[in-house]
């Protein structure tokens, strides 16, 4: 294996659309920075995500989260085999435990659609953020990346920014408008992580 290039793995969900996955791709390819996506774990064999990684030649494995402690198991090999520097969550809703953080010893970043700490926590996910968000005539709203811990949405921050929501007539607006802010910040987020944690 290349040990002159960071290697990424990243966690989806039955709702993932992978659109953050193909900006974090199009963003480490862009700036020609030595960054590749190893692979990505699926958990429904109808997710969207999955189309988008034929189409661009990603790697999709199916795990199946039914039972968490085998996901986590599998995810735990690929983590070993593949030698992964750091886990992306992209839509993954599911709570990891804290011997599964403990055990990969590689940072595990997520993205959230809001300005956490607001709208974070368990159910706070995807829609029901950004309805919760317009319903409360908030003025503005953002992406956050922060590193994963066993509480849901409460790791460290590494990068959030703010979008405002002039003009916003329902909330699906508000998920535009957010999701065009999540592309433009995940991918440096995940440098900004690959930096601090630095093995090359
Ligand atoms: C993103 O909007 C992300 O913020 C959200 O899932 C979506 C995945 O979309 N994650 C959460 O709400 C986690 N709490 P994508 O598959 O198009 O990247």
């Amino acid at each position: 294996m290349n040990k002159n290039r960071y290697r990424i793995g990243v966690l989806t969900s039955g709702m993932s659309r992978g659109s953050n996955l193909l900006a974090i791709r199009n963003w480490f390819n862009e700036n020609q920075l030595p960054v590749d996506i190893s692979f990505v774990v699926v958990t429904h064999r109808r997710a969207p995500v999955i189309e988008r990684c034929q189409y661009f030649g990603l790697e999709h494995i199916f795990v199946s989260t039914k039972d968490m402690a085998e996901f986590e198991e599998r995810v735990l090999t690929l983590i070993s085999e593949r030698e992964i520097d750091l886990i992306v969550l992209a839509g993954f809703l599911k709570k990891l435990s804290a011997e599964f953080l403990e055990k990969a010893a590689i940072p595990t970043l997520n993205i959230h659609p809001a300005l956490l700490p607001k709208y974070g926590g368990e159910g706070m996910y995807g829609s029901n953020v950004h309805k919760e968000v317009f319903r409360n005539q908030e003025s503005e709203s953002g992406a956050t990346v922060h590193y994963v811990n066993k509480c849901y949405d409460e790791g460290e921050i590494i990068l959030q920014r703010k979008v405002g929501l002039e003009g916003c007539e329902s909330p699906e607006q508000v998920a535009e408008r957010v999701l065009k802010i999540e592309h433009e910040t995940y991918a440096p987020a995940i440098w900004e992580a690959l930096q601090r944690h630095r093995k090359l």
